[in-house]
């Protein structure tokens, strides 16, 4: 941002990545627990079956005169068919013999018991899950182990996991994407009053300096009170300066004029000329400072007004009429003439206090820097932007110095004898500024100064 904010990071962002990183990490996580846990119920649906399987071969298996004799159930194998066609293997030992089936299938160390032990293992190249039992068969004179193996591949159950797997993964796909629209809802929700606070703040008038009194968040509260007294503080105090600016320019001029009219009179009185003098210089000297205080004053006026410009639709034309009839009797002094030339109305959105200033200061250098009998030229123009000329008849700016007049108590050489404060154009140029404009200073071919108000 260009508008001399210190910016770190966003709320916003801020707020949306930790809902959706939150989000993401719970997906994965619920993802992962589930399939283990699934994982987990279908192994032992499996295990079940192959326990069934073992006890059943094993409660086949029957002493007969000293020998082990087996009739392998037809059904613990089947319960073992699966719609992957699992293979099945089994081992049947007598003690280190083997009785029937495959030699090398992984066997675990079943207690006499009859307990099952089930293990995982890789049997002829696939996973296999081993259920294995044993049992001890007492004879007339002997006494034998018997162990019995089971074993099927896994490969119903892979399948199973894949498919859970995969629809879990799209559940948790799903919830993330509820959970993206959430934080997002949630953080605008959130963010809202905020914006809503920026909005109603920007959009007041530079004036406006009212309480905040939009209900806000109670997080937003303290930034709010604090704003509330800050703008108490700032209105009170604009206010003092206002009331200060104007009643100053009051205490100023007021005893000024009194002095001065007192140095008039005593120089009707006054016979001497060197006390004559002493007093002209007197008379002088006072309307040098009275000057001074009054373009001071004005000064700071519209320095403060251009701080806070508050505008309204001014017609140019109308304005400078205004004017012309105001200065007309000084005019009428020195047997100049002042002309307006327009073309219609000129409607500007400006702040009129501001622009009759500048414009009378504009007008009163023409007056006081032009010989009698001459004429000052107010020409008011709408297109292509609004502004106003005041052409004169005099000898116009002092070429070297036109750079400078414009700044704060610069005068030019031919002022010399003038009564002035070099704060005139100054006034007239921060007024342009103030309005986004600019003010132009040219001598005119034919000679005399031009002065440009472009708004
Ligand atoms: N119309 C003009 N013709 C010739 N010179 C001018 C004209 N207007 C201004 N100037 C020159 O520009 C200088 C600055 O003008 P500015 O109005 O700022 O001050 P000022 O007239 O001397 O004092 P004040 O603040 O009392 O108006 C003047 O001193 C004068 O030299
Ligand atoms: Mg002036």
């Amino acid at each position: 941002m260009d508008d001399g904010v210190n910016v770190t990071g966003s709320l916003r962002a801020r707020l949306a990545l930790t809902l959706i990183g939150s989000a993401a990490a719970i997906a994965v996580l619920l993802f992962f627990v589930v399939r283990t846990y699934s994982a987990q119920i279908a192994q032992s649906g499996q295990d079940s079956i192959l326990e069934a399987s073992v006890t059943s071969i094993l409660d086949a298996v029957t002493l007969r005169e000293g020998d082990v004799e087996v009739d392998l159930p037809y059904v613990a194998f089947s319960m073992l068919s699966t719609d992957a066609d699992d293979r099945v293997f089994y081992a049947l030992w007598q003690d280190e013999t083997l009785l029937s089936g495959y030699e090398l299938l992984p066997v675990a160390d079943a207690p006499d018991g009859g307990e099952i032990v089930l293990v995982s293992a890789i049997f002829d190249g696939a996973p296999v899950r081993v259920a294995t039992a044993a049992r001890i068969l007492v004879g007339a004179n002997d006494r034998m182990r018997v162990t019995v193996s089971v074993a099927q591949t896994q490969d119903a159950l892979a399948g199973t996991l894949n498919r859970i797997s995969r629809n879990v993964g799209l559940i948790g796909a799903g919830f993330f994407i509820l959970s993206v629209l959430v934080a997002s809802w949630a953080t605008n929700t959130t963010i809202r009053p905020m914006e809503r606070l920026t909005n109603s703040i920007t959009r007041r008038g530079p004036k406006d300096l009212t309480p905040v009194a939009r209900p806000v968040p109670l997080e937003m509260a303290p930034l709010v009170a604090s704003l509330n007294s800050f703008m108490a503080r700032l209105d009170t105090s604009l206010k003092q300066s206002e009331d200060f600016i104007a009643e100053a320019a009051h205490r100023v001029r007021t005893p000024l004029a009194t002095v001065r009219s007192h140095a008039e009179a005593t120089l009707q009185r006054v016979e001497r000329e060197d006390n004559r003098q002493a007093l002209r210089s007197m008379v002088r000297a006072i309307d040098e400072s009275s000057r001074a205080a009054g373009q001071l004053l004005d000064h700071a006026m519209i320095t403060f007004r251009a701080d806070h410009l508050e505008t309204h639709e001014v017609d140019l034309v109308e304005l400078v009429e205004d004017l012309v009839t105001r200065l007309t009797p000084v005019a009428e002094m020195k047997d100049i003439a002042l002309t307006v030339v327009s073309e219609g109305e000129a409607r500007v959105e400006a702040d009129a206090i501001l622009l009759q200033n500048a414009l009378r200061n504009l007008v009163e250098n023409a007056l006081k820097y032009v010989p009698e009998e001459s004429e000052i030229t107010l020409e008011v123009s709408a297109t292509p932007r609004p502004r106003i000329e005041v052409r004169d008849e005099g000898p116009g700016f002092p070429p070297d110095q036109m750079q400078d007049l414009a700044a704060r108590f610069s005068r030019g050489e031919n002022a010399k004898d003038t009564i002035g404060s070099g704060l005139g154009l100054t006034i007239a140029k921060d007024v342009a500024m103030a309005h986004g404009g600019e003010l132009t200073l040219t001598n005119m071919p034919e000679g005399g100064a031009c002065v440009t108000l472009l708004l």
